[in-house]
């Protein structure tokens, strides 16, 4: 299954996505835990976009649409992906239709994670990440256990750097201005499904999974939620 994950700044693709690897079993290639890696690493790419990424604002295309094509060639990829934060522009979404026909593949879902800015906000500034395994928490709706996570190491849980109340804000208003037109380029592939991310992450997983499961059986998707 070819997928893609889209929304604002911590609607939840990240959440979602580590429980939708364990129901697809599709590798996910996420865009900015590449770039934090690449970061971390203190690569030249990782420099070029640390200073990006901590104001909030985007990558430019051609970083990242290397990177992601690059990603799609291996071999993990073959039976499938889940692509979480990419594409985030229009330029984005044509270069990977691109790549993606010359390695004779298409898209079958865009779910568009909806979120309301209100609610983004108090999601991001209570996000806790495992230092260790990258499994991601929040103070109040999924609160780290305090003395280890759940993949056994120590109870090391960051906060990323881009979380910053001020940042968040240009997170969004950037969020608005070049990903959200994405919305309108995916609904006229027909491929575009809206997914309310309100609520606890098991319900809206379960909204994911009956979506994914009836588009199965009828062989296709619609661009309702
Ligand atoms: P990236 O890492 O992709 O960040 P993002 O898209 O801003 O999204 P987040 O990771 O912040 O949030 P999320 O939706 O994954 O939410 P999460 O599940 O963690 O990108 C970072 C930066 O890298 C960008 O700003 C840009 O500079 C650069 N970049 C990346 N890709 C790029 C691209 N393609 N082009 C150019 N630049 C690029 O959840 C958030 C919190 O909410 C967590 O604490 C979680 O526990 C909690 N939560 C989740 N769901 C729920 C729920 N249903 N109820 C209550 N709490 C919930």
């Amino acid at each position: 299954m070819e997928i893609i994950l889209v929304g604002p700044p911590g609607a939840g693709k990240g959440t979602q996505a580590q429980r939708l690897i364990a129901l697809i079993a599709v590798p996910q290639i996420s865009t900015g835990d590449m770039l934090r890696e690449a970061k971390k690493a203190g690569t030249k790419l990782g420099l070029e976009a640390k200073s990006y990424m901590e104001r909030g604002v985007l990558v430019p295309d051609e970083i990242v649409i290397g990177l992601v094509e690059e990603r799609l060639k291996a071999s993990d990829c073959n039976p499938g992906y889940m692509l979480d934060g990419f594409p985030r522009t229009v330029a984005q979404a044509m270069a990977l239709d691109g790549i993606l026909s010359k390695m004779q593949r298409k898209i079958d879902h865009v779910l568009l994670l909806e979120v309301p800015d209100e609610v983004i906000v108090e999601r991001i500034t209570g996000r806790r990440t495992c230092k260790h395994c990258g499994k991601i928490y929040h103070i109040k709706f999924d609160p780290p256990p305090q003395e280890s996570c759940e993949c056994g190491s120590k109870g090391e849980f960051m906060v990323r750097a881009d979380d910053k109340e001020d940042v968040v804000k240009e997170r969004l208003k950037i969020y608005h201005d070049q990903t959200a037109p994405l919305a309108k380029y995916y609904q006229k592939k027909s491929v575009l499904r809206v997914i309310d991310g309100l609520g606890s992450p098991d319900q809206v997983f379960d909204r994911i999974r009956k979506f994914l499961m009836t588009s199965d059986r009828e062989g296709g998707g619609s661009d309702e939620s």
